[in-house]
Order: structure tokens, then sequence, then C-alpha cells
């Protein structure tokens, strides 16, 4: 037996009937490569035609690197030509299309497809994240931290780790809220996670990852830290990871990979410091810099975004928040206000 061979059953149900709504007659699309887990997609496929839809599974063999980088190893012709003619496609890819040319072009060209990306998933992580998780509870307190943050101006960060940072709203910069609502015609990912741009040149301070920062390392061995001025770095110190980091950093030979680009909330109950950064970006009480290039959705008041070379993630554990005066969370524990405070009980069980 595979691990939570029973478990699992609930968890992907809650994927195919709470999250992507699955309807009677729709086709479904499930992607995954030779480093997917077999368990996941077949739970998954089975619960699909438990629907009452017809779940049509694509195999391919593991790229060498993710997104664009992807590209010579897929069968794009094929891919696009399957994937445009589906109602849903959920990617369960190790080594992920997201970002590559099959992506773009088949968000671009089958108008209504809902996508969620799941990649890496594994039957652990499904129950932890999605099993043992309401979704709706989760969904509604996710909202009202995304109303809270956004009525502030000014937030400011601290972590036990020594992270102490501050930056201002950008009004014309909502959040992307990944709660596990997907309509027609969107992507959407791992539910439990909150994204935005702030006002690039008023982030200042110091950001200390302690969690771990992929790419190019994962699990950090010691912590990095960053000193920030009008949102970008410009000291990196610690020990050989935040060598590393900085050698990896320099290699694109491109200012622009030294620009702060997102801040996020991780906001799963279920997600663990795993190494896995779908999860670690997740983990309840964490927050998270995005470093490089800017997607457009991020900044809707710069067309086509900030570009870089590449993009990277570090995760700052227990996070403290300051939305103006008000803070909403001390150590990654929900604090303020008395309402979010109940909701997050709720979601935590
Ligand atoms: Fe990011």
């Amino acid at each position: 037996m595979t691990a939570y061979e029973f478990e699992l059953g609930l968890a992907s149900r809650k994927l195919i009937r709470d999250i992507m709504d699955v309807q009677p007659g729709e086709t479904v699309a499930l992607t995954a490569d030779t480093l997917s887990s077999e368990a996941v997609v077949n739970a998954t496929a089975r619960a699909v035609f438990e629907a009452g839809a017809k779940p049509l599974v694509i195999w391919v063999s593991t790229p060498l690197g993710v997104g664009k980088a992807a590209d010579p190893y897929l069968p794009q012709k094929a891919l696009i030509g399957a994937l445009n003619n589906v109602d849903v496609w959920i990617e369960f890819n190790y080594q992920w299309l997201l970002y590559s040319t099959v992506f773009d072009r088949v968000i671009a060209e089958n108008k209504d497809l809902r996508y969620i990306c799941l990649v890496g998933m594994n039957p652990d992580m499904m129950i932890r994240t999605l099993g043992r998780v309401e979704i709706k509870t989760l969904a509604q307190f996710l909202k009202k931290v995304a109303e809270i943050t956004m009525k502030g101006k000014r937030v400011r960060i601290t972590t036990p780790a020594g992270t102490n940072v501050e930056f201002e709203n950008h009004p014309q910069r909502p959040p992307i809220v990944h709660s596990g609502y997907i309509p027609k015609g969107t992507y959407g990912m791992l539910p439990g996670q909150i994204s935005w741009t702030p006002k690039l040149e008023t982030i200042n301070g110091t950001i200390v990852f302690d969690g771990s920062v992929y790419p190019p390392i994962g699990l950090l061995r010691d912590p990095i830290k960053l000193t920030i001025e009008r949102g970008r770095i410009v000291k990196i110190e610690g020990g050989k990871d935040a060598q590393e980091f900085e050698g990896w950093l320099r290699s694109f030979n491109d200012p622009n990979m030294y620009q702060m680009a997102h801040i996020s909330y991780g906001f799963n109950p279920g997600a663990r410091l795993t190494g896995d950064i779908v999860e670690d970006e997740r983990v309840w009480g964490a927050t998270e810099w995005g470093i490089g290039n800017i997607g457009p959705r991020l900044v809707p008041d710069i067309p086509g975004g900030v570009p870089a070379s590449s993009h990277t993630d570090g995760i700052c554990l227990n996070s403290s928040v300051w939305i103006d005066d008000l803070q909403i969370t001390d150590r990654g524990k929900v604090i303020n206000p008395p309402e979010l405070v109940e909701l997050a009980q709720k979601v935590k069980g």
C-alpha cells in the first residue's frame, strides 16, 4: 500500500470538488513527469471520474529545467493541442511547466481554462495542505488578511532571526490571494498564500532568510542577511549559503537581479518547512520575499512588469507584522484584530 492511500481519497476529493469545482462531463487534464507521485495522480484521476468528469492523464519525461528551461525537453505541440481542449488542468509536474512556452500558449489560447499549480505534490504534503484543511474557512481568513493589509499605508516586518524591514503599499497593486478560488480563465496556486508588490523605492531595512531560498539553495544551513536600500539588495552577509546566494545573483550580470519583487504571507495551516518552495512559502506566519523578475500581474501599473534574468524566493520564519500601528502577527501567531484571531483559530482547528 502507498503512504496515505486511504486519506488521499478525501484530499483529492477536496481538490476536485471544493477547489476546482469540477462538473459532470468536463474534461480534466492531470499533467505529471517521471518524478511526480503516481499515488497523487491516480487518486486525483479517481476523484475526477467519481465527479462524473473525464480524467486525461499525461505523463512526460522529467525535463532538466523548469519553466522556459523545460521547453526543449517537452512534446510541446502535443501538450498544447491537448491542454487547449480541456476545461481544467491540474499540474503535478516536478520540473514545472508553469511559465514554459506550453503554459504561456495554453493560458493565452484556452480562455475558459481553470488551472492550478501543484508542482511536486506528494501524498504527505497533499494530506497536510489540502486533506486536513477547511478550504472555505481558510479562504475567508485569507480574504480578511488581504483586506486589513491593503487598508494600511505602511507595513513593518520583524523576525526573531533579525529581519527588520519597512515599506509602503501601492494603491494600484492589489494583492494576489491564493485561496482555492479559481474561476474560468484564471490560474491559481496551492491555497494559503498572499503576494503583493509594494512601492519598490520605499523598501528599506534588513531581511534575514532563515527558512529556505530557492533557487539556488533550498533549506538553509545558516541564515542569509540582506541589507535593503530603496528596494534593492546592497549587502549580503552570512556563511556558506550567503556566499552561494551572492555568487548566484552575481552570475546573471543583471542589476535587476538585486531588485526586490514581492512580499508574501504564508498561511496554510498544514505547511511545513521541507525545502520544497511551494510548501515553504505557505508555512503559517512566515513571510517570503521574491527577488528579481516582477510579473505583470503583480504590477498592473507597469505594463510588461519589471524584467530580470531570473527570480528567487526566500523565507523568513515566525514573522511579526505591523500594518500602520496595528500589530497583526507576533512571531508567526495571529494576534489582531479579534475577528482575524477568531478565523485563524477556526482554520488552525
Ligand atoms: Fe516569488
